[in-house]
C-alpha cells in the first residue's frame, strides 16, 4: 500500500508532525529550497494539508493544484484564512478544532475586560517605572454597573457570557438568530446591541461577511464609559475607526489579542495609552495547545482509516 501524503505548508507544534511521521509521510512545505518547484512534484500525490498557521492562506488556487486533496486539517477554531465553500463544492473535507480552546480564550476575554477597565498593564508600569513613591496610580473605572454585549454566542461567546455573568454583568447578545436555549437579551442589530451596552466583546468569526462590521457607528454607541475587546479576528473591526474612536474618546478603552494584519499591529493602535494589547494568545497555553494539535492529527488518522473526520466543518460535504 502505497503511503499517505500529506503537505504541511508551515511549522506548528512539534507533536503534530511527530504524531502525523508515525502513520504518513509528511511533506514540510516551509523547508523545500525551491517553494514552487517542490508543490509542483508534490502536487499529484499529496492527500491532505495540515493548515497550523492562520496568516498561511488556503485558498482555492492554492487547493486546485492538488487533484488527489481529500481533507485539510486546521489548527485552530476560526478557519476563515481556508475556502471552505470552495473545498466543500470539490468534495474536499475541511476540519477544525472547536470546544478545546473554549475556556481558554474566554479567560482571555474576561482578563482583557477588567485590563482595560481597570488598567491594570498600565497601573504594572506605574509600579515598574518606579512612579509609585511618586504617587498612587490614577483611580480608574470598573466593571460594576455594566452591561457586556457578546458579539456572537457561539461556544466561546457562551463561555465568556458564564464568567461574566459570575463578575456580575448584565449580558445581551447579538448573531445572526436568537438562540431559544440562551439566558440572555437577543439585540437583533450590532448597532442596536451597542447602544445598550458598555462593553462590546467580539466573539463572532472572521471573513467576508463579517469584515469591519464593528465600524464607527458601532462604536460609536457603546458611548464614552464603553470599552471593545476582541478574541476572535481583527478583521472584524474598522481598525483606523477604533484608532480614531480611542483617541477621541468616543470610548474609554480597547483590550485587543487580534488585529488585521497579524502580527503586524499599527504603531498609532500601540501609542495610545488606553489600549491593552496581547499577541494573539487566546488559546496559547500548554493544555490548549496540546488539545487543539491533538485533535488536528485525530481528524486525519480518523480521515485515513476511513471513519470521516471528527470536528468538519459547516461547508464539509461530509455528513454521518
Ligand atoms: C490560534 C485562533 O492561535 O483558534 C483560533 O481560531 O485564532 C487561535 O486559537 C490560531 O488559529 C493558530 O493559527
Amino acid at each position: 500500500m502505497t503511503a499517505f501524503e500529506v503537505l504541511m505548508p508551515a511549522e506548528g507544534m512539534p507533536v503534530i508532525s511527530e504524531r502525523i511521521e508515525q502513520r504518513a509521510t509528511l511533506h514540510r512545505l516551509w523547508q523545500a529550497p525551491d517553494r514552487e518547484a517542490a508543490l509542483a512534484e508534490l502536487a499529484p500525490r499529496i492527500r491532505a494539508i495540515v493548515a497550523t498557521w492562520h496568516a498561511v492562506k488556503i485558498d482555492a488556487p492554492l487547493m486546485s493544484r492538488f487533484p488527489n486533496l481529500e481533507i485539510v486539517a486546521s489548527f485552530g477554531v476560526g478557519y476563515d484564512h481556508i475556502d471552505a465553500a470552495w473545498a466543500g463544492e470539490h468534495g474536499i473535507v475541511v476540519t477544525n478544532t472547536p470546544e478545546v480552546l473554549d475556556e481558554d480564550v474566554a479567560d482571555i476575554a474576561m482578563a482583557l475586560t477588567i485590563g482595560a477597565v481597570r488598567r491594570l498593564p498600565q497601573a504594572e508600569r506605574h509600579l515598574r517605572e518606579g512612579r509609585w513613591p511618586s504617587g498612587s496610580y490614577p483611580l480608574t473605572a470598573s466593571l460594576r454597573q455594566r452591561t457586556m454585549g457578546i458579539l456572537g454566542l457561539g461556544r466561546i461567546g457562551k463561555q465568556i457570557a458564564k464568567r461574566a455573568r459570575a463578575f456580575g454583568l448584565d449580558v445581551v447578545y447579538h448573531g445572526r438568530k436568537a438562540q431559544d436555549d440562551a439566558p440572555y437579551l437577543y439585540y437583533p442589530t450590532l448597532l442596536g446591541m451597542a447602544k445598550a451596552c458598555d462593553i462590546l466583546v467580539v466573539a463572532a468569526p472572521g471573513g467576508a461577511g463579517t469584515r469591519h462590521i464593528v465600524n464607527r457607528d458601532v462604536l460609536r454607541a457603546l458611548g464614552p464609559d464603553g470599552v471593545l475587546v476582541n478574541i476572535a479576528r481583527g478583521s472584524l473591526v474598522d481598525e483606523a475607526a477604533l484608532i480614531e474612536a480611542l483617541r477621541e474618546g468616543e470610548i474609554l478603552a480597547a483590550g485587543l489579542d487580534v488585529f488585521e494584519n497579524e502580527p503586524h499591529v499599527p504603531p498609532a493602535l500601540l501609542a495610545l495609552d488606553n489600549v491593552v494589547a496581547l499577541p494573539h494568545v487566546g488559546s496559547a497555553s500548554h493544555h490548549t495547545r496540546r488539545a487543539m494539535a491533538n485533535l488536528v492529527v485525530d481528524n486525519l488518522f480518523s480521515w485515513i482509516d476511513g471513519k470521516g473526520p471528527l470536528t468538519p466543518t459547516a461547508e464539509t460535504p461530509w455528513r454521518r
